[in-house]
């Protein structure tokens, strides 16, 4: 039987439970895959402390199962970061942001000893690029990193909601740009996090994953 990407979220969803222990308050992502291991989390609410949240999505679906949200300034360290990504290198370097919750994420990625990647198969890249590279931006910087990105062959597109810019939970914008070809993301993550007005960068390759855990027809395929 062939399953739906729906379920292939839910299949790596519950899988990454395999990396939750008693008594730990969990880094917690967000999008749809990271929905369904917040379902599976509720599950064993009971045996952990809580979860540091990375998007206003998150924490509401975390609450309403009953799973309690710590502020991010409230711990020091976290075993365990669980997240999905848009796409994802063989080295685990990751573009995320499709969701827009990209600078939360990297902070409390930046908190975990480990990075849990969920995804299902289509996220699986050799070079990273071909999803539109989100970056949040202070809307008054963002003309001139569109430039920047349009001289190393980028086109940067403000992203909109409704016909006005997107807002991110952390009152800024986000622009969406295509036609690039990341070959050192850890090179690249340095270079646009150096231009002035950049709030962060959809490049997780300072803070990429440890373990992947892959939804495939196969079943989850784990890379470490
Ligand atoms: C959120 O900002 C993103 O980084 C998500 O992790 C990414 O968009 C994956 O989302 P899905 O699990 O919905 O594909």
């Amino acid at each position: 039987s062939t399953l739906t990407q729906d379920e292939l979220k839910a299949l790596v969803g519950r899988a990454a439970l395999q990396y939750i222990e008693p008594g730990q308050i969990v880094g917690v992502g967000t999008g749809s895959t990271v929905n369904k291991f917040i379902d599976a989390l509720a599950s064993v609410k009971d045996r952990i402390r809580g979860a540091v949240s990375s998007s206003e999505a998150s924490t509401a679906r975390l609450r309403a199962l009953g799973i309690e949200v710590w502020d991010a300034n409230e711990v020091e360290r976290l075993s365990v970061y669980v997240d999905g990504a848009d796409e994802i290198d063989p080295r685990g370097c990751m573009i995320k942001g499709g969701g827009a919750a990209l600078t939360r994420e990297k902070i409390v990625a930046a908190l975990a000893d480990r990075f849990v990647c969920i995804a299902d198969e289509s996220k699986w890249v050799e070079t990273l690029g071909r999803f539109p590279l989100p970056v949040e931006v202070i809307p008054m910087a963002a003309q001139q990193i569109a430039r920047r990105f349009a001289a190393l062959g980028g086109q940067a597109r403000l992203r909109l909601k409704d016909g006005a810019p997107w807002v991110t939970d952390n009152g800024q914008h986000i622009l969406d740009v295509s036609g690039l070809r990341i070959t050192e993301p850890l090179a690249f993550e340095s270079m646009v996090n150096d231009w002035p007005g950049v709030v962060t960068v959809g490049v997780f390759a300072h803070q990429k994953a440890n373990v992947c855990l892959l939804g495939t027809a196969q079943g989850v395929r784990t890379v470490e």
